[in-house]
């Protein structure tokens, strides 16, 4: 545990919504004496209670720390906190941890901005909600230069165990995050569909939720392979062609039709598979799909 004498242990939390509060409470957990700093000041008051000090003058939260922690709604509310030249006049010399979330391409401005202010830069991505944060098994994705990293380390080890450093291209870590939130909603998306099939087949919905944590290992296994086939460009000799897969599609809207159920999902996605069978892609493996996603739309 850290002292709140140490100098180098005094963080600012900028944002004190969901996240951010946690954020804090976990570092004032860990003994780091922590500035916050809040649009609307009653978040602030629980925070207060375990030690935590207040400012509403945005220039002295961020004069009182080295490193300043922000986690607001999105990089464009950070742009109008820390953009002005009063407060970005101050960053200099600070590491800047951003844990909101944003694209590459906020990540890749919010550094150039920073470093042009004299400011370390450290880009995160958060993927857990704030009941899960502080756990051993937390993600944080984290891009940025190798010192602000090493800088943030210590620090960011109290918000999550699981520090995932993707290295020094700034976009990195948003690439990462939003990557992974695709692959999973993806998955939800397909999921609520077959929820629909559960429900109009009278099958209990939390069964077939059972039933894809206890396969999820093998459809991890599945994204894996197509992962690689499409790094090799290995598109030939299917086990199990897009033809096939595409016609999967063909019956859950048949099937839609046939309940009377709501079709919106598994339509959207034939239509990307009949792009890829129009393609000539239908003898090929399920990877070819990503065939049809390169060419401009
Ligand atoms: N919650 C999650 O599960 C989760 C998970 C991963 C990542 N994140 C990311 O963490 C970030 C914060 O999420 P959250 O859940 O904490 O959101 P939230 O509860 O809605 O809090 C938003 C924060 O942004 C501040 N804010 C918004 N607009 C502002 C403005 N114009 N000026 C000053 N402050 C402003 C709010 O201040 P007020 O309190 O004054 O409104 C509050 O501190 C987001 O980028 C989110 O994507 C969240």
């Amino acid at each position: 545990m850290t002292t709140t004498m140490d100098k180098t242990n005094q963080v600012t939390v900028i944002g004190l919504g969901a996240m951010g509060a946690v954020l804090a409470r976990l570092l004032l957990g860990k003994g780091y004496a922590v500035t916050a700093w809040n649009r609307s000041r009653e978040k602030a008051q629980p925070l207060v209670n375990q030690g935590a000090v207040f400012t509403a003058d945005l220039a002295a939260a961020i004069q009182a720390s080295p490193v300043i922690i922000i986690c607001v709604t999105d990089y464009r509310t950070t742009n109008d906190l820390l953009g002005t030249d009063a407060i970005s006049a101050l960053l200099a010399g600070r590491l800047l941890v951003q844990l909101s979330t944003g694209t590459p391409q906020d990540a890749r401005d919010a550094a150039a901005w920073a470093h042009s202010k004299g400011a370390s830069y450290l880009d995160g991505a958060i993927l857990a909600t704030p009941s899960q944060m502080g756990r051993p098994d937390t993600p944080i994705f984290l891009s940025g230069t190798a010192d602000a990293y090493r800088q943030g380390e210590p620090l960011l080890k109290a918000l999550a165990g699981t520090l995932l450093y993707m290295g020094e291209a700034a976009g990195a870590a948003a690439a990462w995050d939003l990557s992974v939130l695709s692959s999973m909603f993806g998955m939800m998306m397909g999921f609520f569909h077959g929820a629909r099939i559960m429900e109009a087949e009278g099958i209990p919905v939390d069964a077939l939720g059972g039933m894809i944590a206890e396969i999820a290992p093998v459809l991890g296994e599945m994204v894996k392979d197509t992962s690689r086939d499409i790094r090799q460009e290995n598109y030939g000799a299917p086990e199990s062609s897009l033809e096939i897969c595409a016609s999967t599609f063909d019956l859950l809207i048949r099937q839609a039709g046939e309940a009377g159920i709501n079709a919106e999902i598994p339509t959207a996605t034939l239509q990307l598979f009949n792009k890829a069978r129009t393609a000539g892609y239908g003898h090929e493996r399920l990877a070819a799909v990503i065939k049809t996603l390169r060419a401009r739309a």
